[in-house]
């Protein structure tokens, strides 16, 4: 599984021979100017909600891979179904196989509105279960007790992508007790950094994680890692 970092919670994982895009918004965070959301490539657009900045860029990346399907909450789904997106409606607790592997739709503890006030239904996090890899996005969310549903109900995970910036969402010490929840030591940091209200120390960050034996990875904008 190859994943790719576009900043903020942006990320591209390849998987199945596939491209799946998470919360696509770039254009108009400023550690992501690097990147121009036109020339991304993608098979599958996943929106864990519908906060600005989970989809920016959403309509615009539509646009560009026309044959992409975007998974989403019924009421995401609908609102874009109605914008002539193609669309795959799913809820929490259900699973999916798509022609990448399975996926799940899980629970995020968060709030979900559309920018123009039209209602999005809740938050929502993802599982990936493919051929080469197991993965949790955990999209925003607070410290959940039902993250330890996961491992009771999906294969055990290879990495984790979890929110550490605080304020809008858990810090790095609640994703150090999400890592015990879900029982993977190795965790991919997002939604960090990108605004003041979420600036973290990434020395002290890592420090706390490797001290407790798990491993925060916090990627470059652009970068790629495998899992
Ligand atoms: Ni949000
Ligand atoms: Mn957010």
């Amino acid at each position: 599984m190859k994943i790719t970092y576009y900043g903020h919670s942006c990320f591209l994982v390849e998987t199945g021979g596939k491209r799946l895009l998470f919360d696509p918004f770039i254009t108009g965070n400023p550690l992501a100017e690097s990147i121009r959301a036109g020339e991304i490539r993608c098979d599958y657009i996943l929106p864990t909600h519908a906060h600005p900045d989970h989809i920016g860029d959403l309509e615009a990346v539509a646009e560009q891979n026309p044959n992409a399907l975007l998974v989403a909450i019924w009421e995401v789904s609908t609102y874009y179904s109605a914008k002539g997106l193609k669309t795959h409606p799913m809820n929490k607790g259900g699973w999916w196989t798509f022609d990448f592997g399975r996926l799940k739709m899980v629970q995020a503890v968060h709030s979900s509105v559309f920018p123009d006030g039209m209602p999005a239904g809740e938050p929502v996090g993802f599982v990936i279960d493919s051929q080469d890899g197991v993965l949790y996005v955990a999209g925003d969310t607070a410290l959940t007790m039902d993250m330890q549903l996961i491992p009771m109900t999906c294969p055990t995970l290879d990495a984790a992508i979890l929110p550490i910036g605080s304020n809008f969402t858990m810090d790095y010490a609640d994703a150090l007790i999400a890592a015990d929840f879900i029982k993977c030591n190795r965790i991919i940091g997002c939604h960090y950094d990108t605004f003041g209200f979420i600036k973290i120390d990434h020395k002290e960050a890592k420090a706390r994680f490797s001290e407790n034996r798990k491993e925060l990875i916090l990627m470059e904008v652009g970068e790629t890692t495998q899992i």
